[in-house]
């Protein structure tokens, strides 16, 4: 595990200030975030910081950050020398994290530091051209393809020292290079390609008993299809021979209707009274009735001259 403190002062920059772009980029990671919780933006403003400064966090830096979050800067300082994801000196154009916990120990990670100290220098140093630099770092989670080192955003797995060392020659040139592993295993697959769940019967159903269930789903979509159709088709052909049996009825039905004895039946009920309408004149109403008088109850004496009855 590396030391982790502050790049020398003779490195460190005068000063640090966001450029626009991410100046509006950190105002709306705070945004993300309750009044009064803008401290929880930290990690992102120092990852868009080290981003903007070539690779590294200088002191300039986390003091801006802590202004912009309105943080004591020892709140920072705490955070960037914590997590080895923040550069505390500057790096090489290719960044070296070699992973020297337990599981890539035992594979060989010690070799490999020999490598990264005879090619590119010293630890937490850059090379003379500024191509390299490297970190031993604690475990980056690909211990199954163990040694590796992640440089800059790319892993590179099963590293022995004679593939590693041609890797940073290959990068300190320019030249292609391949990510994951170097020994051509696929993922974490073992060596020489994957031993288990070859059987294609794991993949049909056979295994738990339940045979070809994708040619059984096919049969049963099929025979529901065909039970449909034919439904369909009975149907109409019913339908088809009800047709002249209903326009013969119709027939039938019209033809009675013109015979004599229909019509007079039919003029008989058209002649018949009907039952007086309420409406009609000279029908006692249930108003008049209903008066006192009709009930038996003497009325005042209208008086002269007006309609009003006299009290
Ligand atoms: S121990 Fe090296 S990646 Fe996990």
């Amino acid at each position: 595990m590396s030391v982790r403190r502050l790049a020398p002062d003779h490195v460190q920059p005068a000063s640090f200030a966001f450029d626009a772009a991410n100046e509006n980029w950190a105002d709306q990671q705070i945004a993300k975030y309750p009044p009064g919780r803008q401290a929880s933006a930290v990690i992102p403003l120092l990852w868009k910081a080290q981003e903007q400064h070539h690779g590294w966090v200088p002191r300039a830096a986390i003091e801006a950050v802590a202004r912009k979050l309105d943080m004591a800067p020892m709140r920072v300082m705490e955070i960037a020398t914590f997590y080895t994801m923040f550069n505390l000196q500057p790096v090489g154009e290719h960044f070296v994290q070699l992973c020297g916990t337990t599981p890539c120990a035992l594979r060989g990670a010690e070799a490999l530091k020999k490598v990264c100290e005879d090619v590119i220098g010293p630890q937490s140093t850059v090379s003379a051209d500024g191509k390299l630099s490297w970190l031993e770092v604690e475990c980056l989670g690909a211990c199954c393809n163990a040694p590796m080192a992640q440089i800059n955003f790319d892993y590179y797995e099963d590293l022995t020292p004679a593939n590693f060392k041609t890797l940073l020659e290959d990068l300190r040139h320019g030249r292609p290079v391949k990510t994951g592993s170097q020994i051509g295993r696929s993922c974490s697959e073992p060596e020489g390609g994957g031993e288990t769940l070859k059987d294609p019967a794991l993949y049909d159903g056979t295994v738990i008993g339940a045979g070809d269930w994708q040619a059984r789903v096919t049969e049963q979509r099929k025979a529901a299809a065909e039970a449909a159709a034919a439904k369909a088709a009975a149907e109409a052909a019913a339908k088809q021979a009800e047709a002249p049996k209903a326009e013969a009825a119709k027939a039938e039905t019209a033809k009675a209707d013109a015979t004599p004895a229909a019509a007079a039946k039919q003029a008989t009920d058209t002649a018949t009274p009907g039952r007086p309408k309420p409406s009609d004149p000279g029908q006692p109403t249930g108003a008049a009735q209903d008066t006192p008088s009709a009930a038996g109850k003497p009325q005042a004496p209208a008086a002269p001259g007006g309609d009003k009855p006299v009290k």
